[in-house]
């Protein structure tokens, strides 16, 4: 390699989103890419033995160490999680280091997932195989009609769980179509609010609906009812009492922005990138308290994808959030 592909190729590697440390025989360090610099907070890495600018504790053990062979660890700096392959080529080694803080974040939320439907179905299931055996034993019909309620209700529960199941299942293989019309947005939250009234009764939230009665917009009516159901719903869910949620709409020159606002208790700024994926929430026992399996926002977000539009938040922790959706005209 000439010195142009060396300086090419130095460049690249500042380039990186992962992190390489060579280090000599003696632990003098040779090479820190721009990752490795900004992690130790050092600019002036090279020439210098590791042991004065490796401050953390696992870092400086797995460089310190004398291993026999090419090895992997995985350790933690501050919040992060990084897998640290050791390389050796001949005296000199090579430290790289991948933070794969999100794909842990990603397999828990799996294992979560699980536990969660597991969760969400066999409750439903306890209460009605209760109402069976009790009924099994009443001869009063009037007794029996509050018990087929309870069982209505929870088979309700569990239809709704395997409906997002299948609707994100579909949006994922990209086998659903968006079937576009024209649809009078206000009519459509109007509709919402009536379906989620229930659900408004125990804190006494308050639903409002701001959009124009003339807006109107061209989206798939049964899966943007979806989309806007979904961020009612959370808005409710997660409200606190005699809060708030208002639903505004407003049009820019291609498109139009769809607000979800809330009084509630707001979403800590860690989790904001993360409650869009399938199977996140935010605080496991407290979500379970009000029920869901974290694919509300991962269905929102494929359905304004389908659209081609795109979805995000802002919000405070203690005061609200506000989810918007915008969809190009
Ligand atoms: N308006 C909101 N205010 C505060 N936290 C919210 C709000 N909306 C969503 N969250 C947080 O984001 C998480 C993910 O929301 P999502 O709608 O995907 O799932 P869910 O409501 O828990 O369950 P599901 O919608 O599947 O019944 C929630 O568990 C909650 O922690
Ligand atoms: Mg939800």
């Amino acid at each position: 390699m000439n010195n142009i592909d060396i300086k090419i190729l130095l460049k690249f590697l500042d380039f990186l989103k992962e992190g390489i440390l060579i280090v000599d025989k003696d632990k003098n360090i040779i090479y820190a890419n721009r990752y490795i610099k900004n992690l130790l907070q050092e600019e002036d890495i090279e020439g210098k033995h590791f042991s004065q600018v490796v401050k953390d504790n696992y870092l400086y053990s797995i460089i310190s160490h004398d291993y026999k062979k090419d090895t992997k660890e995985e350790i933690s700096i501050k919040d992060n999680i990084y897998l640290v392959h050791i390389y050796h080529i001949e005296e000199t080694k090579i430290i790289h280091l991948q933070d794969i803080t999100m794909i842990e974040v990603y397999k828990q939320a799996k294992k979560d997932f699980v536990s969660n439907v597991s969760h969400e179905l066999k409750t439903p299931l306890a209460v009605l195989k209760a109402v069976i055996e009790t009924l099994e034993n009443e001869d009063n019909p009037k007794n029996a009609g509050i018990f087929l309620e309870k069982a209505k209700n929870r088979i309700d529960q569990m239809d709704s769980l395997i409906n997002d199941l299948l609707i994100l299942a579909k949006l994922e293989s990209k086998e659903e179509n968006i079937n576009k019309e024209l649809v009078n947005l206000y009519n459509l939250v109007e509709n919402i609010f009536e379906d989620l009234k229930h659900l408004t009764l125990d804190k006494k939230v308050s639903l409002i609906n701001e959009v124009d009665k003339n807006l109107y917009i061209n989206v798939d009516e049964q899966k943007f009812k979806i989309l806007v159901k979904n961020l009612v719903e959370n808005a409710i869910k997660y409200n606190k009492e005699y809060g708030k949620v208002i639903v505004k709409a407003k049009e820019k020159d291609n498109s139009f922005i769809l607000s979800v606002k809330d009084t509630g208790i707001g979403i800590p700024k860690e989790s904001l990138p993360l409650i869009f994926e399938r199977f996140y929430r935010v605080d496991k026992s407290r979500s379970r308290e009000v029920g869901g399996t974290g694919l509300g926002l991962s269905i929102v977000k494929h359905i304004a994808e389908a659209h081609k539009g795109k979805v995000w938040v802002e919000s405070k922790i203690g005061e609200g959030s506000t989810f918007y959706v915008e969809i190009p005209k």
